[in-house]
């Protein structure tokens, strides 16, 4: 073991380190809070009866998400390659088994999808900052709205145009290697939408609906949980934290030596699950003043949130802030969604970062344009669950993201050695190792594979 201690020693990144560790902080808390929070949270929360899948999904994040955040840290600051490089190299160091790079390999390849589909919802809130602007929600009431929202999404010029517009955005960015650019960013626009946030709570308490809105987020209906509900809200789990895929390794690989990784999980989870159960309180109530569908599907904040910016004081003014920031936030979310490809481009390959920004950013977007279609022309076009957005949802967020987390938290609990991952979490800092440990082992891997097994019908 020496040997490989010292090798883990020796290893930098070939890109850098973060400036310091709040720099990374920023950056996985940029990664984590996006459209997930704001978008998918209230919408597949509705979708699933609300209080029952709200509970389940933070005992996911706590109990599944928060563990694997810090191996994959941990992984990621061990390894200091990109994800496939990095579970090829600890692979081989901890048990003579390369083979694990496939597990950064399918991480990669979820990226691909997510990042497809991420990207057209992107485009609708830029689309919506200029609705916002030229007075487009003013005196408009729910179903005019929802006319507007179906006209939009019906045209796949308009939705295809800012899909196109941003991945340009993002492609540049992670082909400039923007870390600071991130920092910045992220410093700004959280905190802002969080404030946002705290004024449309402000308007969703006027409309005389919050405490239905509240009890259908916080009051569990236990007789609503089935093995679908459940799976949702363990996607969503690994969605909303940016686990599963790699992209926190991949961050994780550019963290100074001396972080403390638990402190960082902690602190980006909490952030990241305020941020979602406040957009919750927000919509629903909005939803129920107005005589909307909980269950109305990705729809839901384009339908809500423009009548709160339609009748609140200096609602356009608001409403353009609040489409920015969630624009910025969706950003910081997609450069980490390309981060592992690009790096594995980057490093493997030889390829300069802006060749390699543009190669996979052109894939993803060609991958994109069937998300776009899905909502117009391809509406009709549907199997499994649903249209093809709704299975390469489902494929990426319910299935590869909790495969891979699962594979990720048994190197990381059972592959690698004792010493190993003692030696990243630093034990005589308090119980949060042996709590690590545990989780890793035994919980987050049994966890997973029942609810998998369970949503599948293997148990009847
Ligand atoms: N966590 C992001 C969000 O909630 O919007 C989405 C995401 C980013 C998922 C990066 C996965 C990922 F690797």
């Amino acid at each position: 073991m020496a040997e490989s201690v010292t090798a883990a020693e020796q290893r930098t990144s070939l890109h850098g380190h973060w400036s310091s560790r709040f720099a990374f902080v920023l950056a996985v808390t940029g990664s984590a809070v996006g459209l997930g929070n704001i978008w998918k949270f209230p919408y597949v929360a509705g979708q699933n009866g609300g209080g029952a899948f709200v509970l389940v999904y933070l005992g996911c994040v706590a109990l599944i998400g928060l563990p694997i955040m810090m191996s994959e840290i941990l992984l990621g600051r061990r390894g200091r390659r990109n994800p496939v490089e990095t579970m090829r190299i600890l692979g081989d160091e901890e048990a003579n088994q390369p083979a694990w790079a496939l597990v950064g390999f399918t991480g990669m390849i979820a990226g691909f999808i997510i990042l497809s589909f991420y990207s057209t919802i992107a485009g609708w809130t830029m689309a919506y900052t200029v609705k916002a602007a030229t007075g487009t929600f003013v005196g408009q009431d729910a179903a005019m709205l929802g006319a507007e929202f179906g006209a939009f999404i019906a045209n796949p010029i308009a939705t295809g145009f800012w899909h196109t517009l941003f991945m340009a955005v993002t492609i540049v960015l992670v082909g400039l290697g923007v870390e600071e650019g991130i920092e910045r960013a992220v410093r700004f626009m959280v905190p802002a939408l969080v404030v946002l946030l705290l004024i449309l709570l402000a308007y969703a308490v006027t409309t005389g609906q919050f405490a239905a809105g509240a009890a259908f987020l916080f009051e569990p209906d236990f007789s609503k949980i089935t093995g679908t509900v459940v799976l949702a809200a363990m996607g969503q789990a690994f969605f909303t934290l940016s686990v599963g895929m790699g992209a926190v390794m991949a961050y994780g690989a550019y963290l100074p030596q001396d972080a403390s990784i638990p402190g960082t999980a902690l602190a980006v989870a909490a952030a990241d699950t305020s941020i979602a159960l406040l957009s919750g309180l927000v919509i629903f109530p909005i939803v129920f003043a107005n005589g909307l569908d909980p269950a109305e599907g990705p729809g839901l904040i384009f339908q809500t949130l423009p009548l709160a910016f339609g009748q609140m004081p200096a609602g356009s003014f608001f409403g353009v802030l609040f489409f920015i920031c969630l624009g910025f936030a969706a950003l910081t979310s997609a450069i980490s969604l390309m981060e592992p490809a690009v790096a594995w481009m980057v490093e493997s390959f030889g390829l300069t970062r802006p060749t390699a920004a543009l190669r996979v950013g052109g894939i993803i977007w060609a991958l994109g344009l069937l998300t776009v279609l899905s909502f117009n022309y391809l509406a009709d076009f549907k199997f499994g669950r649903g249209t093809i957005f709704d299975n390469l949802d489902f494929l990426s967020v319910n299935v590869l993201l909790p495969v891979g987390g699962l594979f990720l938290t048994v190197f990381a609990g059972w592959v690698m050695c004792q010493n190993s991952t003692a030696d990243e979490l630093d034990p005589s800092v308090g119980p949060m190792y042996r709590i690590w440990r545990l989780l890793t082992r035994y919980v987050a891997p049994v966890a997973v594979v029942l609810v998998l097994l369970n949503a599948f019908g293997v148990f009847g």
